[in-house]
């Protein structure tokens, strides 16, 4: 793999009782730097992000390359790939309900810190998002979601991630808020962090992305810098539900 990546994959395949969903030949990302990931519904998004962490809530069947760094991670379990920093924020932003925000931050288990690696701290999280300081004894059943999606976000921080995989953070949120939440992506990446975010709001996306994947059916049909795909007709086509056959 080349040295400036942090995250490579090659060949990744995953199928659902034999019916493919991803099919990938490569991608990399190099630390600092923010990926978006975009489709239709029933592309790949979730299955790739999830994928790279091992984690799934069926039984998809998987094979393919996954390096962090030098290690290939693609036999471990996810327990395994999170200690190492490949950490997901998943669709539908799992917090715990009957815990306060404090609580909810605390269970994140934290990691030694290590070079090119950052495990940040629960005041770290409030002063990143403000919003969660004040907060912190609500419980996680109380908050909105906004609130919810700033608490997983602050969760997976707490891990020390060091390629951070988020899966359409923005959904349901009120325009104003899915900009503060992808703007924090352009702020954590530049303190080094690697970011793959699935996002199904493709302008706000194209906003904070160095790169955009288009997946279509599993398979990679465009990729480039935003300012260079952004207006291509097929990203539009795919979130108007129309296929390009
Ligand atoms: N647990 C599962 N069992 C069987 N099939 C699945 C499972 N999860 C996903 N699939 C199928 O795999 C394909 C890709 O699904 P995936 O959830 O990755 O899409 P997505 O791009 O994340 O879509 P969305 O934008 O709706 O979240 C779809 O055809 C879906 O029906
Ligand atoms: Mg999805």
């Amino acid at each position: 793999m080349n040295p400036s990546d942090i995250l490579a994959l090659r060949n990744l395949k995953v199928s659902y009782d034999g019916n493919l969903a991803l099919d990938l030949n490569s991608l990399t990302i190099a630390p600092g730097e923010v990926v978006g990931v975009v489709g239709a519904n029933g592309a790949g998004k979730s299955t790739l992000v999830n994928a790279i962490v091992g984690w799934s809530r069926g039984t998809p069947r998987s094979t393919g390359e996954i390096f962090l760094a030098d290690a290939r991670v693609d036999g471990w379990s996810t327990h395994e790939r999170i200690r190492v920093g490949l950490v997901l924020v998943p669709e539908g932003r799992l917090v715990f309900a009957s815990m306060t925000v404090e609580e909810n931050l605390s269970s994140a288990f934290s990691t030694v810190s290590s070079p090119g690696r950052r495990v940040y701290s629960r005041e770290e999280i409030y002063d990143l998002f403000p919003r969660l300081g004040e907060r912190r004894q609500h419980l996680g059943s109380q908050l909105s979601g906004g609130e919810r999606q700033m608490l997983g976000i602050g969760r997976a921080l707490m891990m020390g991630p060091r390629v951070l995989l988020l899966d359409e953070p923005s959904i349901g949120l009120a325009p104003k808020l899915v900009s503060q939440v992808l703007d924090t992506m352009r702020t954590l990446a530049a303190s080094g962090l690697a970011i793959l975010l699935v996002e199904q709001n493709v302008r706000a996306a194209m906003a904070v992305v160095d790169r955009l994947v288009l997946l279509e059916r599993g398979r990679v049909v465009l990729q480039g810098p935003a300012a260079q795909v952004g207006d291509d007709p097929r990203i539009a086509q795919a979130y108007l539900g129309a296929t390009s056959e």
